[in-house]
């Protein structure tokens, strides 16, 4: 009989073609009665696939299901899984690390240089048909600003390459100083937010980085200044974030991710001051395709008994 792998979560068809291919694959959020589904497989589920923008990794599956050995993300963020509850059962979490970086630095950039360039408004003026009547208002240039990185892992230092080669200075913050790279530390960051010009969120989401960007934070930055976030909306507050924005207390955001998605709250859709992605930072056919595999390679190779490609740590 062929093991079971719940999905909570989707990846591009032929990957999952290929897992079906090897084993009973039941797409819980396609079933009328997920409840019973579940009862009906769970002492078959050997494998959960997951993803942030899926079915959450609750505590509560983990432990309806006695023979689960796996969980694999099809993404690098893991926030959406409950890592206590599957260390308790010693269940191995994999993630999908380094393939995705540049696609996900490149959207940071992306963010970057249409909103401070104005890029989305002067499209829209071209399509108008204002560009007769008048030159387009002036932007913000790049060059020399001072860019605050929260979060200098993979992703924080491609997106510090990627900035300092638009002539921007870089500095970071996060729980420790990096060892070997060239940019100012700030264990502070109010005080990093005060410092430069751009705030880039980067970091991994959790209770570690909830809401770590608040008004102090934001007003901090001060009214010239923009955020980025690319990390998780939780890193940010809301409340906090729409205030500042609506006084002036920044000049503006620019959100591939929110607190509570795929809802964006009216208030920002309605702010000409913002740039608003649909959480795409990873989202090209190459990097999710790659993503994918990685996820059937870890699956594949935890039930050939092979050590994991990229084992998420304990
Ligand atoms: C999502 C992401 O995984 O890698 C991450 O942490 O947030 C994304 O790549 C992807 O959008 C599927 O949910």
């Amino acid at each position: 009989m062929k093991k079971t792998i719940l999905a909570l979560g989707s990846l591009l068809p032929a990957e999952m073609d290929a897992l079906e291919a090897q084993y009973h694959l039941v797409r819980l959020w396609r079933e009328s009665d997920p409840e019973k589904t579940l009862q009906d497989v769970k002492n078959n589920v050997v494998a959960i696939v997951s993803a942030y923008n899926g079915m959450p990794v609750t505590r509560k599956i983990i432990e309806s299901l006695p023979n689960l050995e796996i969980i694999a993300q099809f993404g690098v963020g893991v926030d959406n899984i409950d890592l206590a509850a599957a260390a308790e059962r010693r269940i191995a979490v994999t993630s999908t690390p380094d393939i995705l970086t540049a696609d996900t630095a490149d959207t940071a950039m992306a963010l970057t240089l249409s909103l401070l360039r104005r890029v989305v408004e002067a499209d829209m003026y071209v399509r108008v048909g204002k560009w007769a009547n008048g030159a387009f208002p002036l932007a913000t240039s790049l060059k020399g600003k001072k860019v605050g990185i929260i979060g200098l892992g993979r992703i924080g230092q491609a997106i510090a390459r990627r900035m300092s080669a638009f002539d921007m200075e870089i500095a970071y913050h996060g729980p420790r100083r990096k060892e070997g790279v060239p940019y100012a530390y700030y264990n502070d960051l109010s005080s990093m937010a005060q410092d430069v010009d751009i705030l880039v969120a980067a970091c991994p989401g959790g209770a570690m980085t909830k809401h770590c960007v608040n008004s102090r934070v934001l007003k901090a930055l001060g009214p010239k200044g923009f955020l980025i976030n690319i990390a998780r909306g939780s890193v940010v507050s809301t409340d906090d974030l729409l205030i500042a924005l609506r006084n002036g207390d920044i000049a503006g955001a620019g959100l591939d991710v929110y607190e509570n998605e795929p809802h964006v709250p009216d208030a920002l859709i309605s702010m000409d001051n913002v740039v608003l992605l649909p959480h795409v930072g990873s989202a090209t056919s190459e990097t999710r395709s790659s993503m994918g595999q990685l996820v059937v390679a870890n699956i594949l190779a935890h039930f050939n008994g092979e050590p994991l490609l990229t084992p998420v740590a304990a």
